[in-house]
């Protein structure tokens, strides 16, 4: 039996656990100087001047909300076609979360004209997705919110280090889980255009608290004030210092992801030229998954099956929030129906930076066997 190609793995070893170690070593474990580095280089990275560490992207993408003042009464414009974190950060703050349909099956980005349509007195803010590490029209979305009075919000879980993200939301919010394209096990990263709204997220994320806890043991301060209410949303030392590691290599392993979703069109076109691809090659894209649309009338479940029998996991990305029971129940029916199609029709591939050319040979091999049969 040949390898199980894995649907996307984090790369791992010595230089993590030498970094773990030196954490362990120092006795110092949480919010001291390597998460301070690491929202340093982490926002350097990204050519902004500032970021908040916090311990997941749904704790970032909450402070978000909080932060730009939106909250019980508000309808915030969000995609269906994410994960269910995007959408409950809405919930949290109290707000309404308001689902806008995709573009079309090639582009599964919040489309913009449906938005415009969708907008009402109540409407504050829009949460954009870099849907599989493809960005949104930035540009576009930053001038249809200045002139609609929006803030608009980046949910970049998928895209850290590729083109302008990060550059045009009030704020933009990444994710460091395990599956992403750098991790900290669990952790995410807020920066942002709007430096007072950033600000208060930095308080948000230790209990509104005006001293962290270093300043006090450095003497800088010896007691602090709650000015506002917060929560505990703090990344550990670990947490950072596998994450500054991690981001080193970040830039390489994106262009890795990008040679093999290159390998993976090419393939795809030539031998099973049934199956959709998102994009055209050269769009912005981190090459978080690789996502395919399946003919229309392809029984998604069998080729799955079909896969898993060749030892290739695969994946959807995703089901629609809008159709999830807790929504429906919130909510009521909603149809979208782009996104319905899409979720229905959607298969992702194994992609990872540790993946061979023969790999992807492989996948695509197995593709083009079940597709025939
Ligand atoms: C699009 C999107 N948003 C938000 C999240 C939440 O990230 P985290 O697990 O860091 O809270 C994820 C994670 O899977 C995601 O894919």
């Amino acid at each position: 039996m040949d390898k199980i190609i894995s649907l996307g793995d984090p790369t791992l070893g010595e230089p993590e656990k030498a970094a773990l170690n030196e954490v362990i070593d120092s006795a110092w474990l949480t919010m001291g100087e390597r998460v301070k580095r690491f929202e340093r280089e982490f926002s350097a990275l990204h050519e902004m001047p500032d970021g908040i560490a916090v311990n997941s992207c749904t704790a970032g993408l909450h402070l978000a909300m909080i932060a730009l003042g939106i909250g019980p009464g508000d309808e915030v414009l969000v995609p269906s076609v994410t994960f269910v974190a995007t959408t409950n950060a809405v919930l949290y703050a109290g707000a309404t979360p308001v689902f806008v349909d995709i573009e079309s099956l090639e582009c599964p980005h919040i489309s913009l004209e449906s938005a415009d349509r969708l907008l009402s007195e109540r409407t504050k803010a829009v949460i954009v997705m870099h849907y599989g590490g493809y960005l949104v029209d930035l540009p576009a979305w930053r001038d249809f919110c200045d002139r609609k009075g929006l803030h608009l919000i980046e949910d970049a879980a998928h895209s850290p280090a590729v083109g302008n993200v990060g550059r045009y939301g009030d704020l933009s919010v990444f994710s460091f889980f395990t599956n992403k394209n750098m991790t900290t096990a669990e952790g995410g990263m807020i920066l942002g255009k709007d430096a007072a709204a950033l600000e208060k997220t930095r308080y948000l994320r230790a209990h509104g608290m005006t001293t962290g806890t270093l300043d006090r043991y450095r003497g800088h301060a010896y007691s602090y004030d709650v000015t506002m209410l917060g929560y505990n949303y703090r990344m550990n030392e670990l947490q950072a210092a596998m994450g500054l590691v991690q981001l080193e290599r970040l830039p390489s392993w994106n262009a890795r992801r990008l040679e093999l979703v290159a390998l993976y069109r090419e393939g795809l076109e030539r031998r099973c030229p049934e199956i959709g691809l998102l994009f055209s090659g050269d769009h912005p894209n981190a090459g978080h998954i690789m996502p395919t649309i399946l003919p229309q009338r392809a029984d998604r479940k069998k080729i799955m099956d079909g896969l898993r029998a060749a030892g290739i996991q695969s994946s959807i990305h995703y089901p629609p929030v809008h159709l999830f029971t807790h929504y429906r129940e919130r909510f009521g029916e909603i149809t979208l129906p782009r996104s319905e199609e899409f979720a229905q029709r959607e298969l992702t591939l194994p992609l990872h930076p540790s993946l061979s050319e023969a790999d992807v040979d492989r996948v695509v091999g197995a593709l083009e066997r079940i597709l025939g049969e």
